[in-house]
């Protein structure tokens, strides 16, 4: 199922900060979102740790978003954690079209 999220990019550069990460509910999933210029990262909210929501962290200068219990860090463009403690972030397909940005939740 596509979820659509924003109908431009102006939209998505208006609502959404640089690197703030965001808490999306989408269908039944929540999703952590977080824009870095006209990208958009999407990726499950629950820390793969222990399932604290991952938008309550913020991003850091090394491109990781930092959990906001432990502060594991996770890499932004590959999902891993810093150290490998645990599983690396599921990330969400986003896809740009005419018709707008979507999330691709069919997974
Ligand atoms: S729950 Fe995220 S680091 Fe522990």
């Amino acid at each position: 199922m596509m979820f659509k999220l924003f109908n431009t990019k102006e939209d998505l550069e208006k609502m959404l900060q640089n690197n703030e990460p965001r808490l999306v509910i989408a269908g039944n999933k929540n999703i952590c979102v977080v824009r870095q210029g006209e990208r958009l990262i999407a990726f499950e909210n629950e820390c793969p740790h222990m399932k604290e929501g991952l938008s309550g962290g913020l991003v850091n200068y090394l491109n990781e978003i930092v959990c906001p219990l432990h502060t594991y860090k996770f890499n932004l463009i590959t999902g891993v954690e810093e150290k490998q403690r645990c599983a690396p972030l599921t990330f969400i397909e986003v896809k740009h079209s005419e018709e707008g940005i979507f999330l691709n939740l069919a997974k």
